[in-house]
């Protein structure tokens, strides 16, 4: 049983600002020995941090990896998400309930295990994929099912078993070809060292940034490599800090490493392989912004990467990279580490500020921006993690060799994420603008199985479908958005002729209406009534028209607040545009569909 002396022992170590509310209900959550945060234990850390106890309970209930339930020992969390989806996620969760003994969202007889559903974990190229309580596992089959809990059953204590083929390095697809610039020391150097990292070169472009450069012209420099933002949106890095509020407050550097975008893990491998790479990059952005501090957000789920950072933050501290007056200037800047806690929508920078801060990740009202208002409401700059982790070596070798790769309006190379129904998923780093035949002929080993491409899914979630019209695209930034579709996080999904357009719209509808947050209405109420439709046609009761409702409700809902509520039309219309018409087969009540049922079976029991 907890003590209120354990929660003050936690709380003095976390810190007693609400901010901290995350890392201290995680410390309560880990010494309940259960996955479970229950009421006196809530009441506790409401009274010790002094804050009320609606505000732990509103938090708590926000984010998905918490629970006022007992949930066993060992958390089991499957993942559904599209790229393990169509590489037959319903089979595993399948295998998973015969293995346990028990069906999704019950716990074991002898409280050692609880099995829940999760949306993506991260570790698509190994997909399908779980979690048990902070260990990722992936390409699981019944054999290795039963290894990895036979393992855990046997262990005295909570031992961790060995999960290779989620590592970061494990994750890239090492053929030549590519061009490594991001990922040129992925594997090659070993990420726990420092030495090792600076043996590679490590730190150089932040000492020639401190002893070469003034902060105005670090941002001159960055603006004339034209790097654009990495997230998704593609804004110009420099003018975005730039935009930063100059004067003597402080300010923020903030790293947005909350990768939630099913199909993308190409910031994991960065974390997990090469830390010191971001943390150069957002301690040159400091520089460049006059700030002291920098936060990186990352994911709940990615524990490795969490670990990697902080081993990397201290070492980089002890090193004197990180502190007091570094390189002998009057430059200071250190980073800490803040978690996210099972929420899609803490990756939209407004909500990843408010989940900074100790309260829901909810998306705020703009203006006022980040630049002027952020982070406890000082002016902070977000980037994400492939940004940072571009700058050092646009320092390093100069903006002309960066725009010396790339197309013409977005130089420099791309992280692509491959997942899905080809030979070989993984992560590849190519020039931007490298077209979907290339990525798939050159380093998916072509489809699995002898099969032909159906379409693919492009950035995500969040992004468009691009059928086999469009393989010679380039996707860059610009190209897909000219084309009605979208480059977003870089994840390229993969399906082949075995895939029903259906089911899978079914899945990215499923995905949005669990991750809605729920503050604005458009969203809140668009995200359950689309997938709502799409059910329909999954069960073969809807009518035609029933295809243009979804689409004026996906039209309705780009008034969100945040891109959640505005991306659906994307997957929607580019669906649509290529499988119409296995849409309208769908209303035919008789119509057979072996995917679409195994998925009403597998995942809408209850709604029948
Ligand atoms: Fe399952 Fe990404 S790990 S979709």
């Amino acid at each position: 049983m907890i003590t209120a002396t354990d929660i003050a022992t936690i709380v003095q170590k976390r810190g007693r600002s609400q901010e901290h509310l995350m890392l201290i209900l995680r410390d309560v959550e880990r010494l309940s020995g259960n996955n479970q945060l229950d009421a006196p234990s809530l009441k506790m850390v409401a009274q010790v941090m002094n804050i009320p106890e609606s505000s732990v309970a509103g938090f708590l209930d926000f984010y998905s990896m918490f629970s006022r339930e007992p949930r066993g020992r060992y958390m089991v969390r499957v993942c559904k998400s599209g790229p393990c989806h169509v590489r037959g996620a319903r089979r595993t969760l399948d295998m998973v309930e015969q293995v346990l003994g028990v069906k999704v969202g019950q716990s074991t007889a002898d409280g050692a295990f609880h099995l829940e559903e999760t949306e993506c974990l991260g570790v698509c190229s190994a997909a399908p994929a779980m979690m048990v309580n902070e260990t990722l596992y992936g390409d699981l089959t019944e054999k290795r099912l039963r290894e990895i809990f036979d393992a855990y059953r046997s262990a005295a204590g909570p031992a961790r078993v060995q999960a290779a083929e989620t590592a970061g390095a494990a994750c890239m697809i090492a053929d030549t070809g590519q061009t490594r610039w991001l990922t040129a020391l992925v594997g090659a150097i070993d990420p726990d060292s420092l030495d090792s990292c600076r043996a590679a070169g490590g730190y150089t472009a932040l000492e020639k940034t401190i002893r070469e450069y003034a902060p105005a012209d670090v941002t001159g420099v960055i603006k004339s490599s034209n790097l654009r933002g990495r997230g998704g949106a593609g804004f110009p890095t420099g003018l975005k800090w730039s935009f930063v509020t100059k004067g003597p407050m402080q300010k923020y550097v903030i790293c947005n490493a909350d990768e939630g975008e099913p199909g993308t893990f190409k910031d994991r491998v960065l974390m997990e392989e090469n830390p010191h790479l971001v943390i150069e990059g957002m301690a040159i952005c400091g520089y460049a912004i006059d700030a002291s501090i920098g936060y990186i957000y990352v994911r709940g789920e990615y524990r490795r990467s969490i670990e990697r950072l902080q081993q990397a933050i201290e070492q980089a501290r002890a090193a004197g990279l990180l502190g007091q007056k570094l390189f002998g200037s009057d430059f200071s800047f250190d980073l800490l580490i803040k978690e996210g806690g099972g929420s899609y929508v803490c990756g939209e920078e407004s909500s990843l500020m408010n989940s900074m801060e100790g309260k829901r990740g909810y998306p705020r009202f703009r203006p006022p921006f980040p630049a002027g208002s952020g982070f406890m409401n000082q002016p902070s700059n977000v980037n994400n993690v492939e940004t940072y982790a571009s700058v050092p070596l646009i320092i390093e070798h100069g903006p002309e060799r960066y725009k010396s790769v790339g197309t013409s309006t977005c130089p420099g190379t791309k992280l692509y994420c491959l997942s899905g129904a080809v030979n070989r998923t993984g992560l590849i780093e190519l020039p931007m603008g490298t077209t979907l035949r290339h990525i798939i002929d050159e380093y998916g080993k072509g489809i699995r199985s002898g099969r032909t491409l159906k379409f693919a899914q492009v950035g995500g979630s969040a992004g468009g479908i691009l059928g086999p019209d469009m393989l010679d695209l380039p996707l860059d930034i610009d190209a897909p958005i000219k084309a009605g579709v979208t480059l977003g996080s870089g994840a390229v999904l993969v399906c082949d002729e075995s895939t029903c357009p259906v089911d899978f719209l079914l899945n990215v509808l499923a995905f949005f209406e669990h991750e809605s947050c729920g503050q604005c209405v458009p969203c809140r109420v668009g995200t359950a009534q689309i997938h709502h439709l799409a059910q329909k046609f999954a069960r073969r009761r809807a009518a035609p028209a029933d295809l243009d409702i979804m689409v004026q409700k996906a039209q309705l809902m780009k008034n969100s607040l945040c891109a959640l509520g505005q991306s659906p039309i994307m997957p929607i219309t580019s669906m649509l545009r290529l499988f119409r018409d296995d849409f309208l087969r769908h209303c035919e009540p008789d119509h057979a569909c072996p995917e679409c049922d195994r998925t009403i079976e597998r995942y809408y029991q209850e709604s029948a």
